[in-house]
């Protein structure tokens, strides 16, 4: 691809600006040889104001989201691509969540610019389970493991019933949901169902992957390609 494709495309700038950054200089070879348009080197030799350049697309990255932040590219307030560089929400294709969290959820949210591989790990044939922790205002009364895990359970305004779901006990008002599928507002309404109310919500995995213990809140880094297979593996028994 054409460095200023390449460029617009990474979200440099239009067309028209990043020709412009071209001729000024701004691009360079890692020997520091000045880039034209039309040059064509391997994406890790060019470098940006002396700055690697972005990530080529297919990228895949997690974030840590925290609470506050919409999954959206529309909402007025705080969303997820506040926490990218802003270069990220102007790459085309553009980078789109695997799955949404619900404004106040936190934990681990993928993204990719990938359409594939997003639909790949959305659908419930995939087997890539997610993993929440659930706060819960109430205590567990014991009747939820079973409901969830009927395959009968219908929410609110739906017809079709839930897929079995996985309810893993850590205390009286605490528990690990699995989920094989995502529907709106999944979890909170599954304890709706069972008379109870969800306070905190934190996805901890998705498949294999878990969420890293040394990325923070509103941190982010591109997957390793061993964390991108471990998606579609099943998660260990310590969550
Ligand atoms: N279930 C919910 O209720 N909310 C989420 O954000 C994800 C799953």
């Amino acid at each position: 691809m054409k460095l200023v494709k390449l460029l617009a495309n990474l979200g440099y700038g239009s067309r028209k600006e990043v020709q412009r950054l071209i001729r000024s200089g701004a691009v360079t070879d890692t020997a520091g040889n000045v880039l034209g348009e039309n040059d064509v080197p391997p994406h890790d030799q060019i470098l940006f104001r002396g700055e690697p350049l972005d990530p080529p697309a297919p990228l895949v990255i997690m974030l840590h989201k925290p609470d506050g932040y919409t999954c959206s590219s529309e909402d007025p307030g705080s969303t997820i691509y506040d926490l990218l560089p802003p270069r990220f929400a102007q790459r085309n294709p553009g980078l789109n969540p695997i799955g949404r969290l619900d404004k106040d959820t936190t934990g681990l949210l993928l993204m990719t610019d990938d359409g594939k591989l997003l639909h790949k790990i959305i659908h419930p044939k995939s087997e890539c389970h997610k993993v929440y922790h659930a706060e819960l205002d109430r205590p567990l009364e014991g009747h939820e493991g079973g409901l969830f895990a009927s395959g009968t359970l219908v929410l609110n305004n739906e017809n079709r019933p839930l897929l079995p779901a996985k309810l893993e006990v850590l205390g009286e008002k605490e528990a690990l949901v699995t989920l094989h599928e995502g529907r709106y507002h999944q979890v909170r309404r599954m304890f709706a169902a069972a008379g109870n109310h969800v306070l905190g919500l934190r996805r901890i995995s998705i498949g294999g992957l878990k969420l890293p213990d040394d990325l923070e809140a509103g941190d982010w880094r591109e997957l390793t390609p061993d964390e991108r297979q471990a998606v579609f593996t099943q998660p260990t028994e310590d969550p």
